[in-house]
This record gives C-alpha cells, sequence and structure tokens, in this order.
C-alpha cells in the first residue's frame, strides 16, 4: 500500500506545531504502529528527528498508546487500540491524519506524545482500597453476587488510555473516573472508601481543568474497551447517596 501520512510534529509544549506530509509504502498486514516504525527508521537514516509517538504492550492492555487518527481517538475500528489497528483497515493511496490526544489537561510533550499525569493524580485522589494484604484469601471467602462482580469486572476492563476525553467535545475524564469507582465501588473491598472516593476523586477531576459530563456518549463509542456509559449512573448514585449522607 502506498499511503500519504499528514503527521502533528511540535518539537515541545512551547512550539505552535503542524502536519507534515509522509510517503510510506507498507504491507496490510502490518500494525498502525508498525508503519510508524518503519517511517521512523527511514527518516533515523535520513538524518531526520523520529516521529515521537507512545507505545508500549502493543497488545490492547497498557493504555499507552494514543493516537487520533483522521479524526477518531484509536482509529476507525470499534473496540480497537491503535496498537491493534492494521492497516487493511485503510485503501490503498489514503491520506490519513494522525494527532494526539487534544485535551487541556493533556499538554502535548512532542509530536503525537502527550502528559497523561492528570490520571495518575485522580486515581491518587481515590482509586485505591485499604482492605489487608497478605496470603491470597480462599476465593468462597467474600461472597459478591455474579451481577456485582460482572459488572465490577467490565469496569475493570479500562486501560487508563484516555481516549474518551480525548473524544469528549467537554474534555471530561467522567467515564475513566466512574469505571474506577464503579469497579472499586461494587466490591465489599471497595466499601470503607466508597463516600470518600467519589468526591475526591470527582474534585481532583475539576481541579485538573477536565470538562463536565453532558451524556453526549463520545466516550463509550471512542473507548476501545466499550466501557458502558451506566459506570456514570453508578457513580452519580454513589455522589447524591455520599451528600445526602452528608447533610
Ligand atoms: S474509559 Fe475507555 S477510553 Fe477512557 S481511559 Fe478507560 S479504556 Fe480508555
Ligand atoms: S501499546 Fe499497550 S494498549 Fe496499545
Amino acid at each position: 500500500m502506498k499511503l500519504t501520512l499528514r503527521i502533528w510534529r511540535q518539537r515541545d509544549s512551547a512550539d505552535r506545531g503542524g502536519l507534515v506530509d509522509y510517503q510510506v509504502e507498507i504491507s496490510p498486514d502490518a500494525s498502525f504502529l508498525e508503519m510508524l516504525d518503519v517511517l521512523n527508521e527511514r527518516l533515523t537514516v535520513e538524518g531526520e528527528d523520529p516521529v515521537a509517538f507512545d507505545h508500549d504492550c502493543r497488545e490492547g492492555i497498557c493504555g499507552m498508546c494514543s493516537l487520533v487518527i483522521d479524526g477518531t481517538p484509536h482509529g476507525p475500528e470499534k473496540a480497537t487500540t491503535t496498537c491493534q489497528l492494521h492497516m487493511r483497515k485503510f485503501a490503498d493511496g489514503d491520506t490519513i491524519t494522525v494527532e494526539p490526544w487534544r485535551a487541556k489537561p493533556f499538554p502535548v510533550l512532542k509530536d503525537l506524545i502527550v502528559d497523561r499525569s492528570a490520571f495518575d493524580k485522580i486515581i491518587q485522589a481515590g482509586g485505591y482500597i485499604t482492605a489487608p494484604t497478605g496470603t491470597a484469601p480462599e476465593a468462597h471467602a467474600t461472597p459478591v453476587p455474579k451481577p456485582d462482580a460482572d459488572s465490577a469486572f467490565q469496569a475493570a476492563e479500562c486501560i487508563g488510555c484516555g481516549a474518551c476525553v480525548a473524544a469528549c467535545p467537554n474534555g471530561s475524564a467522567m467515564l475513566f473516573t466512574a469505571a474506577k469507582i464503579t469497579h472499586l465501588g461494587l466490591l465489599p473491598q471497595g466499601q470503607p472508601e466508597r463516600a470518600t472516593r467519589v468526591t475526591q476523586m470527582l474534585r481532583t477531576q475539576d481541579d485538573l481543568d477536565f470538562g463536565g459530563c453532558t451524556n453526549t456518549g463520545e466516550c463509550t463509542l471512542a473507548c476501545p474497551k466499550e466501557i458502558p456509559q451506566d459506570v456514570i449512573a453508578h457513580l452519580n448514585r454513589d455522589l447524591l447517596r455520599t451528600t445526602r449522607k452528608a447533610r
């Protein structure tokens, strides 16, 4: 396949940045990131600065890959991370635009890499439990109703990639925060901090300049793990419970 890549290049956070065109030739079986590797090898040989982009596991579990491809976070394939996207999803001769996540709390560090430490700060505010650790308890010692276990497991699939924020017209982190709150709040081990968790994580999210949620649903559509909007309803129920108790 012969493609034109229109890639966002930006030296550092102070640079204005802009789109630069590159021609590449690649097999349809290559992954999107392998295609960027091939381009970077060529740029390096030619003495040019390679394109900086985030990646780690390349198997859809770490949440590091983060590209907006033709205007869509993680590209055109539903429920797929950038690292699992393959070039056969595109047509020979295509022009593909590649940009970083665009959101105020995720400033661009270089080219396609953004600083997502704002997510770490939300987790530090409440995304943990204080249940005693030690040897693994017997599996049946803490019964969890099956529907709760299933919903907690589904919420726990969030890999913290940030596509939900990049897709949201408000730059809201609500789907991410709600996934963490739902995951822990549905399990017995998550109960001691349940009330403080929701207020602290939401306050931190607001302090970090993420936007408010207006239920546009773009987050769920962009999410590679298909985290449902139900988690936001769960968060709102927890918040209501907490604020009512405080009165
Ligand atoms: S909710 Fe989905 S899109 Fe948002 S951070 Fe988690 S996995 Fe990524
Ligand atoms: S590189 Fe780990 S999820 Fe894509």
